[in-house]
């Protein structure tokens, strides 16, 4: 169901839509609440590394000492599994990236599958942060096991600690979001994924929203450009 406030519809969004943006800068959250808001799937390829970690399966072999480094997955690991679920029926009516691309290999790959598949631009949403919120926003961060629903202890606590409002999973925290790793994640995401904001910003698709204010905001402005043509 979704949030009050988030009204649900059956529209659909035509078109691959992009959230960028750094570790902590809320893409997952506000992911969740957009892709409920159009009924569209919403793909995290964090999320799909994690499942495949949890599984034990040899993909999540491969990626599990990288993730607990910090480091990005090599891109020819990211590109099949997001390949094969774009290819999905799903994802017919359009779709939210989360987490993906990374890197600008990544990106013309996606150019290339979208290209076919909807004819039409990806919209990029660059979600833009304080960099120094960032190791307080991740260091901080639980993650319902059960939905997924994301909380934070100090900004956004749940009602009762370490269980979700939702529907009472337990809060845990990703082995990642330490202090060391995270550092690493912020380089990475500087060395490999900054680039990306120029790469779709010199083709006019991409829009900044201010990840700072308070995620409702967030949400209202990330719909009222979607709802834009
Ligand atoms: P991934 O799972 O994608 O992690 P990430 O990019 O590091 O992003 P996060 O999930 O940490 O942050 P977020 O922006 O979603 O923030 P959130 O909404 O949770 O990737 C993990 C790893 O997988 C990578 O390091 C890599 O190894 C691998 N990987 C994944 N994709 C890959 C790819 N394409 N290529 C190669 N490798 C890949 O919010 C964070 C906190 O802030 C929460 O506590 C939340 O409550 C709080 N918060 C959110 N919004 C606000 C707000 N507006 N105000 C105040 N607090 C807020």
């Amino acid at each position: 169901m979704p949030e009050a406030g988030v009204a649900s519809t059956s529209r659909g969004l035509g078109r691959a839509v992009i959230f960028l943006g750094p570790p902590g800068a809320g893409k997952g959250t506000q992911t969740r609440k957009i892709a409920e808001s159009y009924n569209v799937p919403h793909l995290s390829t964090g999320d799909m590394f994690r499942e495949h970690v949890g599984r034990g399966t040899p993909l999540g072999q491969r990626a599990k000492p990288i993730m607990e480094r910090g480091e990005l997955v090599p891109d020819d690991l990211v590109l099949s599994m997001v390949e094969d679920r774009i290819s999905r029926p799903d994802c017919g009516d359009g779709f939210i990236l989360d987490g993906f691309p990374r890197t600008l290999p990544q990106a013309e790959k996606l150019d290339e599958i979208l290209r076919r598949r909807f004819k039409s631009e990806p919209l990029v949403v660059h979600f833009v942060v304080d960099p120094n919120q960032l190791m307080r926003r991740l260091t901080g961060r639980r993650t319902c096991a059960i939905g997924g629903e994301i909380y934070n202890v100090y900004d956004h606590p749940p009602k009762v600690p370490g269980r979700c409002d939702r529907d009472g999973g337990e809060l845990v925290q990703r082995p990642d979001d330490r202090e060391e790793v995270i550092a690493e994640r912020l380089a990475a995401y500087e060395r490999q994924t900054r680039p990306l904001v120029d790469y779709y910003r010199g083709r006019g698709v991409l829009k900044d929203v201010d990840g700072m204010d308070a995620p409702a905001a967030v949400t209202k402005n990330v719909l009222e450009l979607l709802a834009q043509k």
